[in-house]
């Protein structure tokens, strides 16, 4: 699959190592084209000169952008992710750390609202980079929760989740993403709070089927 990464930084390169491993092609933008120009020749794809540059030709768009930066990327792909899965990968956190910018509905649903054409499903938010490029602990997989509303495009999600190494687990629709949202926030502030290494990961045991 043709994938376009917007965010060449911890979760953007992590995400281009992976999904290459996994056999994808990806081609990256970001805010410096130098940045997106070294990413891409370390993984192997293509670097692309804005975020337009990326999704052409792209069947699937990842958003590792900071929350901030969201309402310039959504502009800049309004025509390009017309009819795409877009994955937003991203965290509203707020300006001081101490919860997320966003109360009455997700980040996912506010990219949704400013790309209407768009399919948007919330995954990898929940996942800290430093697990992305390698999504095991002793050998068991991570879960990868994905959440949005339309079915063909959380099956596409689900599909890149599972060749990435990751065990998807259908967290519901778009609406869900305010859950993960907030899961992503608890293990970042345990981190921060606790003086974790950043390198805890999401996993719910027992049987799910
Ligand atoms: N870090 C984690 O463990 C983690 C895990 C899950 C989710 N997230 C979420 O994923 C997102 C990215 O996090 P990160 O840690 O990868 O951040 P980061 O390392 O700061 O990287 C951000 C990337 O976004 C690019 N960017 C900024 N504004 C842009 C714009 N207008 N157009 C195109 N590219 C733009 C930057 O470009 P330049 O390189 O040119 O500066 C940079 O490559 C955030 O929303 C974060 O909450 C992070």
């Amino acid at each position: 699959m043709n994938i376009a990464i917007v965010g060449a930084g911890n979760v953007g390169g992590a995400l281009a190592r992976t999904a290459v491993r996994a056999g994808h092609q990806v081609s990256i933008s970001a805010s410096d084209k130098d940045h997106a120009r070294v990413l891409a020749d370390e993984v192997g794809g293509r670097s692309a000169d804005s975020a337009a540059d990326a999704a052409q030709g792209a069947e699937l768009v990842i958003l590792a952008v900071p929350y901030g930066a969201v309402p310039d990327v959504t502009v800049a792909l309004r025509d390009a992710a017309a009819g795409k899965v877009v994955i937003d990968a991203t965290n509203p956190i707020n300006a001081d750390f101490s919860g997320l910018a966003v109360t009455d509905r997700s980040g996912a649903e506010e990219i949704q609202a400013q790309l209407p054409g768009a399919r948007v499903v919330k995954a990898f938010n929940t996942v800290l980079a430093s697990r992305m490029a390698d999504p095991t602990v002793d050998g068991v997989p991570l879960d990868g929760f994905y959440a949005g509303d339309d079915e063909q495009a959380k099956a596409a999600v689900r599909d890149l989740l599972e060749g990435m190494g990751f065990r998807p687990i259908d967290a519901g629709p778009l609406s869900a993403a305010r859950h993960l949202e907030h899961l992503a926030y608890l293990n970042i502030s345990l981190n921060a709070r606790l003086g974790w290494p950043w390198r805890s990961a999401w996993k719910l045991l027992g049987p799910t089927d």
